[in-house]
């Protein structure tokens, strides 16, 4: 690579350099670079990448659209505009010589931290010291959603559970009902509930289960008669929308149709019009017809870049709540860090790579092999 100032390759491949710079000056050494990398390299970015970010991918996409293309890309590197769950699910579904990378390392998702895989074999240990086993048709199946971690994801595929995403979680609920009685939903509270209630599970055979509180704060009996057990985690960029932001939108714009992501609350869902994960709300959109409105309940990046696309169609597409709704993390995938991860590749330096480690691959492959099976 031609390096200017007469500066030295590894001095100019340095972040520092990087991040001084504004994000304008990056889109020419982002696309030379892209270029010249051709087919070494496929750049994925989920929808809640800023715009500086995204246009750069190859595919965009919801996390089961690209935990699709990651298993099946002939890629050298995958590039994950991101968060880390996503990137190290790649990794587990690429092949072994494939190697992912995550520009910013912490771009992670506070949802996903809220299952610790230690807080999962407690509850885990607890819920078997109370009658309940996962194995051996009938008892208790490990859920978890795709925002978690990979020894999370190996810990359900080693108990006979599943991987889902905000895509498929009902395909996977069905799968899980159909191996057992009672499910263990991790992390996302919401997503779960909204999942179960729509297959007529009603609230009160739900329970959460409190990582810190004795026996998840649930008494036994309650345990024992719930047909779903709810990990206590969220996300707090859905969380923030409220059954109030749907009365006030509604009242705003008469006629207009609500949609929102599962992991907003049940409260919220229950007054939406529709529920999906970010590719299903493009493509609610998408297939509207022209004078359509919406209010959408997820985070501001893809609202605003649905509300700029759709406007010149005569569709309006407007955020849930004027507060905004930003994730904070997805956001710290910067020019500057995709310019830097992708100039250094040129210099044969694989900066940010993700690795799980090999014996949380094998479990996680066959959880997420699971969820692969089941259609979004
Ligand atoms: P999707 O799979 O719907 O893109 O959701 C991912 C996510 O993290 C939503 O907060
Ligand atoms: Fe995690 Fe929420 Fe951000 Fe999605 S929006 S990556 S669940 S923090």
């Amino acid at each position: 690579m031609a390096v200017d100032n007469g500066r030295s390759a590894a001095e100019a491949c340095s972040l520092e350099n990087y991040l001084a710079l504004p994000d304008h000056t990056m889109d020419d050494r982002i696309a030379a670079a892209r270029r010249k990398l051709g087919t070494d390299v496929v750049l994925l970015g989920h929808h809640y990448q800023r715009d500086e970010v995204i246009r750069f991918a190859d595919y965009t996409g919801d996390s089961y659209k690209l935990s699709r293309i990651a298993s099946e890309t002939e890629a050298k590197y995958i590039v994950f505009c991101g968060v880390h769950f996503m990137a190290e699910s790649a990794d587990v579904l690429a092949h072994g010589d494939q190697q992912v990378i995550l520009p910013d390392l912490n771009a992670g998702c506070s949802m996903a931290d809220m299952a610790e895989i230690g807080q999962v074999e407690d509850c885990w240990d607890a819920l078997e010291a109370q009658g309940f086993t996962s194995q051996g048709g009938g008892g208790l199946v490990p859920l978890t959603y795709m925002n978690s971690s990979a020894a999370i994801k190996a810990f359900v595929g080693e108990r006979g559970g599943l991987v889902c995403t905000s895509s498929n979680a009902r395909g996977a609920f069905e799968w899980a009902f159909s191996c057992g009685q009672k499910i263990l939903f991790l992390p996302d509270q919401h997503l779960g509930r909204n999942t179960a209630f729509a297959m007529g599970v009603p609230l009160s055979e739900m329970v959460v289960w409190d990582p810190y509180q004795i026996n998840g704060g649930v008494a036994p009996a309650r345990l024992q008669a719930a047909k779903v057990i709810l990990w206590k985690g969220h996300c707090s960029v859905h969380q923030r929308f409220l059954p109030e932001h749907v009365d006030n939108v509604r009242a705003k714009h008469p006629g207009i149709q609500v949609i929102v992501h599962p992991e907003c609350r049940w409260e919220v869902c229950q007054k939406a019009d529709a529920l999906g994960s970010t590719e299903r709300i493009i493509q609610v959109i998408e297939n509207a017809p022209e004078g359509s409105m919406f209010a959408v309940g997820t985070e501001i990046h893809l609202v605003n870049r649905l509300g700029k696309r759709f406007a010149p169609l005569g569709k309006k597409v407007i955020t849930l709540d004027d507060s905004g709704c930003l994730c904070t993390t997805m956001y710290r995938i910067s020019p500057q860090h995709l310019a830097w991860a992708l100039e250094n590749l040129i210099e044969g330096n694989v900066v940010n790579r993700i690795r799980v480690r090999e014996d949380v691959k094998h479990w996680s492959r066959v959880a997420l092999d699971r969820m692969l099976e089941i259609r979004s």
